[in-house]
């Protein structure tokens, strides 16, 4: 919990291990004394929705001729989206308030020396996402499968997972797990999945190695080992790409997003009924996914209302590294996890304790100016500072997500400059 991480914001390096937990307040008066947090930020969303939903729409009802058996439930699924939206969006004020009460927020680094650096930001918002979206994933259940589908134990399992990941991943926030042995809270998280799986453990060999390899290898229990390094992967990268208001939910609606058109496109362009159902099972879990984290993003945007917490950041991770699975695209989510890969391969010198590594890899803040400084750390957040110049954390944000974007949309031109001659 970044309260009990941290203290006063001030203490930008403070250690994990400096007991920093602040005095309980939870006498009604200090919970009267709360100000409520700031109302949604609807502009980020509706920019962000708007340019996902119009090629989304364009491609379901008119580009591609996709079957009402599988229209169906999608839709039935962007109902509850929808609703879960809204639910998130409700919930995250009253949540806000509680979570404050038992002292679980943070200050906002970047801020520090302004008034708003004093500000209690309340934190682990992520637990309300989690919640809303498991919710709409055991409801769904009942729209879609029969009582015989072999879907069922995978997606149950999915959600095993995803549910556990949340648990362990709001321990994290409230107990302060160092971060060495949080690295591996994912690998615990992805058994449930590892142990269900019953898919299929083969790979299909590229077609310019075809000739070195056959046409496919059965991994085995190595292809499960796969699966739960991805967990870890994708759960980390997207927790150690952070620090600026807005990038963990930025960065999660980006890819999600990006996942969602890469399945209707699949779905579209493919005659193979089970291959089309493995996208439309990634849509099931990835619409929830986008729809709760955009309520999440609504506060979360510049200047933040709340704080995400490790609880959002590894819920993200796996339920993308699930859907990657289940959807048997786990190279594409790779490309699509780009500017994570480049963050997690700049921190490896940090993270393997070769070189220091604060409590904190963040810019220095001048409240003069209000611009931020990259600093010596090795991330993504710092290097652009260095090659673009000092910004403001909003215009940084921008600029981060924009990369985001653009390492998703190479990642559609290069699957369509390889098609046929790849795969
Ligand atoms: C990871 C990073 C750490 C980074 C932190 C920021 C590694 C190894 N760890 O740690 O370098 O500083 O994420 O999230 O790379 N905060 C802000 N502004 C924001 C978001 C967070 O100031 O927009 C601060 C707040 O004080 C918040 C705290 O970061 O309370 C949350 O940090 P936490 O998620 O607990 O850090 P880690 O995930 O352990
Ligand atoms: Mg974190």
């Amino acid at each position: 919990m970044a309260a009990r991480k941290r203290g006063p914001a001030a203490q930008q390096e403070t250690k994990a291990s400096e007991p920093t937990r602040n005095p309980p307040a939870t006498n009604s008066k200090s919970v009267a004394e709360d100000p409520p947090i700031a109302p949604p930020k609807v502009l980020p969303i509706l920019t962000i929705a708007l340019s996902v939903l119009i090629p989304y729409c364009v491609a379901i009802f008119w580009y591609y001729d996709i079957e009402y058996e599988l229209k169906r439930p999608i839709l039935i699924n962007a109902v509850l989206s929808l609703f879960g939206f809204f639910l998130t969006q409700r919930m995250i004020p009253v949540a806000a308030k509680y979570v404050s009460r038992r002292n679980l927020f943070g200050y906002d680094i970047n801020k520090k020396g302004t008034p708003q650096g004093t500000v209690k930001v309340p934190e682990s918002l992520g637990i309300v996402v989690g919640i809303v979206f498991l919710v709409l994933g055991i409801l769904f259940q009942y729209f879609n499968f029969t009582a015989d589908s072999n879907w069922l134990v995978e997606y149950n399992a999915a959600l095993a997972c995803i549910c556990f990941m949340i648990l362990l991943g709001f321990v994290d926030d409230v107990l302060d797990v160092p971060w060495r042995v949080k690295l591996l809270l994912p690998s615990v998280a992805a058994l449930p999945l590892l142990m269900a799986y019953a898919g299929h453990t083969t790979i299909i060999i590229p077609k310019p190695l075809i000739q070195y390899f056959g046409e496919s290898i059965d991994l085995g229990w190595i292809y499960k080992l796969y699966m739960g390094l991805l967990a870890v992967f994708c759960t980390n990268s997207i927790n150690i790409h952070a620090g600026i208001n807005g990038l963990e939910v930025g960065q999660t609606v980006v890819i999600a997003c990006a996942i969602l058109l890469h399945n209707i496109i699949q779905i579209g362009s493919s005659g193979d009924p089970e291959y089309k159902q493995a996208h439309a099972f990634s849509i099931y879990l990835v619409q929830p996914l986008i729809a709760t984290s955009l309520a999440l993003f609504s506060y979360n945007w510049y200047p933040s209302s709340v704080f995400v917490g490790d609880t959002f950041t590894y819920f993200a991770g796996m339920t993308m590294a699930v859907i990657g699975i289940l959807g048997h695209f786990s190279e594409t989510l790779l490309i699509f996890f780009t500017p994570q890969v480049l963050n997690f391969l700049a921190s490896l010198p940090q993270l393997a304790g070769i070189v220091y590594c604060p409590r904190h890899r963040l810019p220095r803040f001048d409240p003069q100016s209000g611009l931020l400084t990259g600093t010596k750390d090795g991330t993504l957040v710092n290097i652009f500072l260095r090659l673009f110049g000092r910004r403001s954390e909003k215009s940084l944000c921008i600029l981060l997500l924009g990369f985001q974007v653009i390492c998703c949309l190479f990642c559609f031109f290069l699957r369509w400059i390889l098609t046929g001659w790849y795969k």
